[in-house]
């Protein structure tokens, strides 16, 4: 049970808004390349794919076969069809492949939503070809002073909510009982919208985001007012600059 309803009207409000520009991913681009060392001939499972944005990318930047795996019917909906990504019902403790038919997992801000992290450790480790990895994104608990991310910083109660998620101990710890061990973990800076677009664009953010979506009403429209007044600001000193959101990367083997 995912912590929020990935419904048609989150699916929609995450294709909208959520989806990180591609021109801003060049880093992750980077720390997947050196992590994963992807080889046209590889396949990669996208687990909990969302409206696969990672499978199209990793298929257009290095070619991999994707096996994107989502649970949601409305998420999956959203992901292109297209040779290169196969789009497959599942969540991460039952993925519904073969034994050791990929090269990598990646799991993309998902192990909040996932109730058994053990579970899903050895469902993971039985699909994977020994010696691949797990790429994991996202936010853990206790990081968000270090890993500094564009929705905290105007609305700082959402700290809150990513405090509730697995701590890099925690997931460290589950994978280990499939016999994975922690072998890199970095942050990982990606480019987002101008505060301008994220201002005209925090109601529906607000849907499609977890942790957005753990504040209260005052909290909410408090963020949006430091927002307001910081997209003013910018505007007044001509830096409608981009964002930068930074995330972590935990890898596993
Ligand atoms: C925040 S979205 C991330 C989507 C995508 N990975 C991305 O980064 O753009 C979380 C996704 O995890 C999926 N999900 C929820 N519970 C899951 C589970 N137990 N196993 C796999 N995916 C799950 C949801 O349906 C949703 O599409």
């Amino acid at each position: 049970m995912a912590r929020i309803t990935y419904d048609d009207q989150t699916a929609a409000a995450f294709k909208a808004v959520r989806e990180v520009p591609r021109d801003g991913l060049e880093a992750w681009r980077e720390a997947v390349r050196r992590h994963l060392r992807p080889s046209p001939r590889m396949t990669v499972v996208d687990i909990g794919a969302g409206t696969g944005a990672f499978s199209a990318a990793f298929s257009d930047w290095f070619g991999l076969s994707m096996l994107a795996v989502e649970p949601s019917a409305a998420m999956r909906a959203q992901i292109p069809r297209r040779p290169g990504i196969q789009v497959l019902e599942g969540h991460a403790s039952a993925l519904t492949l073969p034994d050791g038919s990929a090269d990598g997992a990646w799991l993309s801000l998902v192990i909040q939503h996932i109730p058994d992290l053990e579970a899903a450790a050895c469902e993971i480790r039985r699909v994977l070809r020994p010696g691949a990895p797990v790429l994991i994104r996202g936010g853990f608990s206790g990081r968000t002073d270090t890993t500094h991310t564009f929705p905290w910083e105007f609305f700082p109660e959402t700290a809150r909510t990513v405090n509730t998620f697995p701590s890099v101990e925690q997931a460290c710890q589950a994978f280990a009982t499939a016999g994975f061990r922690r072998v890199a973990l970095e942050q990982v800076p990606e480019t987002l919208t101008s505060l301008a677009e994220f201002l005209a664009q925090a109601d529906t953010f607000r849907r499609a985001d977890t942790t957005m979506r753990g504040l209260t009403e005052e909290e909410f429209l408090r963020g949006k007012e430091r927002l307001r007044r910081a997209a003013q600001d910018a505007e007044r000193t001509h830096s409608p600059e981009p964002r930068t959101n930074w995330l972590d990367l935990l890898v596993l083997r």
